[in-house]
């Protein structure tokens, strides 16, 4: 494989054999790594899940876009070669702050590939019904319906937050378990009134309970999740830069789906061996324990007598 060297603007180098990085609140990006290493299983991914501060939905556009900036910081010796903000919330409220906090980086978010493979799925139809189930603060961003309407005008939106639903997932209640049945009900049938023909999963949290949301709304409604489709675009995007690590899935050879080859190092700012149980819920496979990153090697120490934490048991 041909090794084509790309400088960054700040001089640091990457390389097709740098990592990806991955980064949400939480597991839920897990989801689009699942997916990530369906296209591109030759990639190491470095993914880190901010699982001491999450929820990410409830809180502001300053303290998600402050989180971000300080993960991405803690990660660039890794010399990514690219980013992906794997949060809807992060990418609805921090994405412009963050590349312009990081120029020699590129990095993506989950919105865009959402809204394109949600207007895809509307098909032909005059003005399609794009329901949007989504965090708190990814729905009052309104950057769901802006990149819907640069697709589609005329596209009638329905927006439903559910903040309960990424504390239920973190804590790790499958899709049998009835308050989860119960949530998604109260989430749902409000949308179901209205009719629509598209249902995002605004949040990477979400595809856990793909089947049954999609048993809820049933066939008449296509349910979309965003992982595939940022998948494809972080392979586009890595293919014309030249730094795709071995062909994408796609132009290799056809049949199941190829077993990865890349690396997946996982860092976490809460419990790694929680972590590290709940995981294959939303990879599908098992994963090494992850690396626990206190708080002060991410936000600096404590400014006077601050008490070294030890490493979570
Ligand atoms: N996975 C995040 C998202 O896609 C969850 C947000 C949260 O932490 O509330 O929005």
């Amino acid at each position: 494989m041909s090794r084509r060297i790309v400088p960054a603007s700040d001089n640091r180098l990457m390389s097709p054999s740098s990592p990806i990085i991955v980064l949400d609140s939480g597991l839920g990006g897990l989801t689009v790594v699942g997916a990530l290493r369906k296209v591109l299983p030759g990639e190491d991914i470095v993914y880190f899940g901010d699982t001491a501060r999450l929820p990410y939905g409830s809180k502001t556009a300053a303290t998600v876009t402050g989180f971000v900036q300080q993960i991405i910081a803690y990660l660039r010796p890794h010399d990514p070669k690219h980013v992906v903000i794997a949060c809807n919330t992060a990418t609805a409220l921090s994405l412009p702050a963050v590349r312009a906090a990081f120029p020699g980086l590129t990095i993506s978010g989950v919105i865009e590939p959402g809204a394109k493979a949600a207007t895809a799925a509307a098909g032909t139809k005059q003005v399609p019904t794009i329901a949007i189930l989504a965090t708190e603060a990814t729905i009052r961003s309104k950057a769901y319906e802006r990149a819907v309407h640069r697709r589609r005008l005329h596209a009638r939106m329905l927006l439903r937050p559910a903040p309960l639903l990424v504390p239920i997932i973190e804590e790790g209640r499958g899709p049998a378990d009835p308050l989860v049945k119960l949530a998604l009900q109260q989430y749902l049938e409000p949308l179901l009134k209205h009719h629509m023909d598209v249902l995002v999963l605004g949040c990477t949290h979400y595809p856990v309970y793909k089947e049954l949301i999609s048993k809820i709304v049933g066939k008449a409604v296509r349910v979309i999740d965003s992982g595939e489709q940022c998948a494809d675009d972080v392979a586009r995007r890595l293919k014309a830069a030249g730094l795709l690590n071995g062909p994408p899935a796609s132009d290799a050879q056809a049949g199941d789906a190829p077993v990865p080859t890349g690396g997946l190092r996982c860092f976490v700012t809460d419990d790694p061996v929680r972590f590290q149980r709940l995981a294959p819920r939303f990879l599908g496979v098992e994963i090494d324990k992850p690396e626990w990153v206190a708080p002060d090697e991410l936000y600096g120490p404590a400014p006077t007598g601050g008490v070294r934490l030890s490493v979570p048991a």
